[in-house]
């Protein structure tokens, strides 16, 4: 599911922003909006175009943590295990997520780069414990069969065969 990279596309993302050093952050984001991650492969062509050397726009990629460097899935889910949520029983979420897709703390993403699973410690909605987020959206008071409905639900959008 992970998309070739396209020389075009990076053309067309730079050409729609100023090509100036300031517009960086703002073209690795459609970048990243486009493929769900940030391809090795743009750091030469956008070095050139906007003027910056590719070890500073390495560094801003690495600075912040939205960007990734690895191609994630087409699913992001955070799974929040901060206090609030842990003492509400997150870990059997996680858990459940986990065996359903097959993934595990080393392998976050699906071989096919539809789900990535992670962890936070504060999604900042504690009064909603236990808390998850799908792509930014929250999904609050979670259940291990919650859990199972949900990724059964993302796995049809995906065109999954579920059973
Ligand atoms: S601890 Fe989970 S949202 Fe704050």
């Amino acid at each position: 599911m992970t998309q070739e990279f396209n020389p075009q596309v990076l053309d067309d993302i730079i050409s729609a922003h100023q090509c100036n050093p300031s517009a960086v952050i703002a073209i690795l984001q459609d970048i990243q909006e486009r493929y769900h991650y940030i391809p090795r492969e743009i750091f030469q062509p956008l070095s050139r175009r906007v003027g910056l050397s590719e070890a500073r726009i390495y560094a801003v990629v690495t600075f912040y943590e939205n960007f990734s460097l690895e191609p994630k899935g087409r699913f992001i889910v955070k799974v929040c295990d901060g206090t609030a949520c842990h003492v509400r029983k997150s870990t059997p979420i996680l858990e459940r997520l986990r065996k359903e897709l097959a993934l595990s703390p080393e392998k976050v993403t699906t071989d096919d780069q539809g789900f990535t699973v992670e962890t936070v410690s504060c999604l900042g909605a504690c009064g909603l414990a236990p808390v998850l987020t799908v792509n930014d959206k929250v999904y609050p008071a979670m259940t291990p069969d919650k859990v199972s409905e949900l990724v059964e639900s993302l796995k049809k959008e995906l065109g999954y065969a579920t059973h």
